[in-house]
């Protein structure tokens, strides 16, 4: 069977690759790209395990064809970290034990970066809304509501730092 080519944007970087016209999104950023950050844990959008952004918006990998991303932007939770420093809710769900086996965790990460960049200071309602569509077996969820909530207090630190900065000149 013929390929399809796509060219697209990973984490900032254009990226191109060959897939095959039923290959999902989730499947070609693990097996093509070597991203094995979103998993697959239902393989049919109701568990989030694969979540990963898409042209800004969080969707399930594993229902998107990876031929559909040909030009947009892709986000996955390997960009989270610059470099060496981790995102704020990379870093408080580490201090907060908000995993266990760790198959959620990127998922989470994902759908909880998009609350935040919307949404600095949300609730706690509001924290479990938008991470209703991520199922985890392990945690209970209070623990990751807490490391949302603490990293949430960070984001809106930098931002006044960064107001701060943008101030002085
Ligand atoms: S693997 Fe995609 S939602 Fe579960
Ligand atoms: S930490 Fe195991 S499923 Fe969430």
């Amino acid at each position: 069977m013929k390929g399809i080519a796509v060219s697209t944007t990973v984490n900032g970087d254009s990226v191109e690759y060959v897939c095959d016209g039923r290959e999902t999104l989730l499947d070609v950023l693990r097996n093509r790209l070597g991203l094995i950050g979103a998993k697959e844990g239902c393989g049919t959008g109701d568990c989030g395990a694969c979540s990963v952004m898409l042209d800004g918006q969080l969707v399930c990998s594993c229902l998107v064809l990876g031929a559909e991303a040909e030009g947009r932007e892709i986000e996955t939770v390997e960009g989270m970290a610059d470099g060496d420093r981790l995102h704020p809710l990379q870093k408080r769900f580490l201090e907060h034990a908000a995993l266990q086996c760790g198959v959620c965790t990127p998922g989470f990460l994902v759908a909880a970066k998009a609350l935040l960049d919307s949404n600095s200071s949300p609730s706690e309602s509001e924290i479990r809304y938008a991470l209703a569509g991520n199922l985890c077996r392990c945690t209970g969820y209070d623990k990751i509501v807490r490391a949302v909530r603490a990293a949430a207090g960070d984001v809106r630190r930098q931002q006044k730092a960064q107001a701060k900065r943008k101030a002085a000149g």
